[in-house]
């Protein structure tokens, strides 16, 4: 019986242990957390938060996004040697924060985000278009796309580099 015991705390304690690890995050430089740098003010209207499938669709979103995004030959290799445990805590909290879903965004601003990656305009569009294709996926229609893109737009001289 105390054997028993032994190995299912042990099973218990390596569990743990490797779930942790796959949900821990490098550490970043650091920096001032802040809404402002979400780089745009939330949408208020509860209408585009609803047609987003609220809290939920949009982790379903941004997740999907990062997906396609690590999937896609030009933008991969750009995404892949960043912390996506990261990102896909912090994209989820960008997204929740600017469709009025009430969550706080505790990322960096964007111009700092993206500094000296080297993203040019076509994987901005590119990534556009990844979003529209997970938006699309759940269920989104066109006009609320576009709403929530008209927010994302204006981000794009601090994303893409000179
Ligand atoms: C409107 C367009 C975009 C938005 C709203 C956006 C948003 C974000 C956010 C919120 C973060 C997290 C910052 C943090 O964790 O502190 C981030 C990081 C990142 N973004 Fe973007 N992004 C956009 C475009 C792009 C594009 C076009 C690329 C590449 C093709 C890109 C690549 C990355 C990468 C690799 C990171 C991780 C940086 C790091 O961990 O240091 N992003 N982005």
């Amino acid at each position: 019986m105390r054997k028993t015991l032994l190995i299912c705390a042990a099973a218990l304690v390596s569990f743990s242990a490797n779930a942790w690890a796959q949900e821990a995050e490098e550490p970043v430089a650091p920096y001032v957390q802040s809404d402002a740098n979400a780089g745009a003010q939330p949408i208020t209207d509860p209408a585009v938060l609803a047609a987003f499938n609220g809290r939920e669709g949009i982790q379903r979103i941004s997740n999907r996004t990062i997906e396609l995004a690590l999937a896609d030959p030009q933008l991969g290799p750009i995404f892949q040697p960043f912390d996506m445990v990261r990102l896909r805590r912090t994209l989820n909290e960008h997204f929740c924060y600017l469709l009025g879903g009430g969550c706080t965004y505790t990322g960096r601003d964007m111009r700092t985000s993206h500094a000296d990656m080297g993203v040019q305009t076509r994987d901005f569009n590119l990534l556009v278009r990844h979003l529209r294709t997970a938006m699309v996926e759940e269920g989104v229609p066109y006009r609320m796309q576009n709403r929530f893109l008209a927010v994302l737009a204006p981000m794009h001289p601090d994303v893409v580099q000179r």
